[in-house]
C-alpha cells in the first residue's frame, strides 16, 4: 500500500520500434515508410567498429533529410564502455535538426550511466539553444542492469522506455543460448515423462514492468532474432503484452505488422472492458461493490483492469 499515486507513463504509443544499422542508408526511407511507432536508428552493435564515424554521419544527415512523419524517431548511441559514445551525443545534439525525438542507451548498468548521458545531454542542449529536450530510452541487458532496473528507472526525467535486450542479456548472465528471445530448447520440466517450455525470460520482464511502472515509464520487449518464425515472435510478444509490456521490437520488417497486432487491444477486448465498465457502474448505481459479468465476479480492481485496456485503445487511436 501507497499514499503516493502511480504515475502514467508517456501517452503515446510504443507497440513496435523498427531497428536499422546507421551504416544501411538504403532502410531509411524505408523505416520512415513503415508503420513501427518508433524508429531506432542504430550506430551500436549492429555497426562494426570501423564504420562507426560514417554511420553517425549518416544518421545525422537522414534526422533531417527523410520525412519520418509522426514517428518517435530515436537513436541508439554506443555503449558508455566504448570510446564512441560521447561524440554520438555531441555530434547528433550539435549537428542533428530538431526532429530527433529520443536517444536510447544500450547496456545500462546503474543510475549514474544515465545520469552521465543527462548531464552530457543537458549541456549541449543548453549550449546549442534546443528548444525540445530530447528523451531518453535504456536497454536492460545485463547481469547489473536488471539487478539496479529500479534505480535505473528512477534515474532521469527524460527517461521514457526501458527495454529488455535477451542477446546481451543472456551473454551477460552467461545463459547457454544463442537465441534471441524466445522458447529456449533446454529450458524445461517434465510432467508425467512430458516435456513443456516455461519462459526463460518472464522474471526479467516482470521485474522491467514493475520497475518502469513504479516510475511512469513504458516497458518494451525487445528483439526476436528468428524472424523466419512469426509464431515465436507472436508467442513471445503475447506474454510480453499479458506481463505489461506495451510493445516490441522489430529487427525485420515483417515483424512490424505482428508486434502491431498483438500490442492494439482487438475490438472484442475493449468491447468486453468497456463491457465490464458498464456493468460496475450499474452496481455502484446499486450501492455494490461486486458484481457478476458473464459468470464470473467483476469488482473494483476491474474497474482498474478495464480502463487500462480502454486508456491503451484510445491512446493508439488518438
Ligand atoms: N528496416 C526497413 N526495411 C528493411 C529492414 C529494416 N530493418 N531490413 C530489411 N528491410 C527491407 C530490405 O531492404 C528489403 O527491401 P526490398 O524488398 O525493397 O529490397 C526487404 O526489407 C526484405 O529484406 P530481406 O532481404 O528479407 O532482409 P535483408 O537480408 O536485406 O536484411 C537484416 C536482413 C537482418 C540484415 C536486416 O533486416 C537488418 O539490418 N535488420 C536490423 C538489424 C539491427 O538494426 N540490429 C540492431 C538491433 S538488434
Ligand atoms: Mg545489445
Amino acid at each position: 500500500m501507497s499514499f503516493r499515486i502511480q504515475p502514467a507513463a508517456p501517452a503515446r504509443p510504443n507497440r513496435c520500434q523498427l531497428f536499422g544499422p546507421g551504416s544501411n542508408t538504403r532502410l531509411f526511407a524505408k523505416m520512415a515508410a513503415s508503420a513501427a511507432d518508433v524508429v531506432n536508428l542504430d550506430l551500436e552493435d549492429s555497426v562494426a567498429p570501423s564504420d562507426k564515424d560514417s554511420a553517425r554521419a549518416n544518421v545525422i544527415a537522414a534526422i533531417g533529410d527523410i520525412d519520418w512523419g509522426r514517428k518517435c524517431l530515436s537513436v541508439r548511441i554506443n555503449g558508455l564502455d566504448t570510446p564512441y559514445w560521447y561524440r554520438d551525443v555531441v555530434e547528433i545534439l550539435e549537428q542533428a535538426g530538431p526532429r530527433l525525438d529520443q536517444i536510447m542507451i544500450p547496456k545500462v548498468g546503474c543510475a549514474a550511466d544515465v545520469y552521465a548521458v543527462d548531464a552530457l545531454v543537458s549541456a549541449v542542449e543548453r549550449a546549442r539553444g534546443r528548444e525540445k529536450p530530447v528523451s531518453l530510452e535504456v536497454i536492460i541487458e545485463s547481469a547489473a542492469g536488471i539487478a539496479h532496473v529500479e534505480e535505473i528507472a528512477a534515474a532521469s526525467p527524460r527517461l521514457q522506455a526501458m527495454s529488455l535486450g535477451a542477446a546481451d542479456f543472456a551473454a551477460s548472465m552467461g545463459m547457454q543460448t544463442t537465441g534471441i528471445g524466445g522458447t529456449q530448447e533446454n529450458y524445461y520440466m517434465i510432467h508425467e515423462g512430458q516435456k513443456y517450455w516455461p519462459d526463460p525470460w518472464h522474471w526479467a520482464q516482470t521485474a522491467i514492468v514493475a520497475a518502469c511502472r513504479t516510475h511512469g515509464i513504458l516497458p518494451v520487449d525487445g528483439p526476436f532474432g528468428d524472424f523466419s518464425d512469426d509464431e515465436g515472435f507472436i508467442a513471445q510478444a503475447r506474454r510480453s503484452a499479458t506481463l505489461g509490456m506495451v510493445g516490441k521490437w522489430a529487427i525485420h520488417p515483417k515483424q512490424i505488422a505482428l508486434a502491431n497486432q498483438v500490442f492494439t487491444p482487438s475490438e472484442e477486448v475493449v468491447a468486453e472492458a468497456r463491457e465490464i465498465l458498464a456493468a460496475m457502474e450499474e452496481a455502484k448505481a446499486k450501492g455494490e461493490g461486486a458484481t457478476v459479468y458473464k459468470g464470473r465476479l467483476v469488482d473494483i480492481a476491474s474497474i482498474k483492469q478495464a480502463e487500462v485496456i480502454v486508456r491503451q485503445a484510445e491512446m493508439i487511436d488518438g
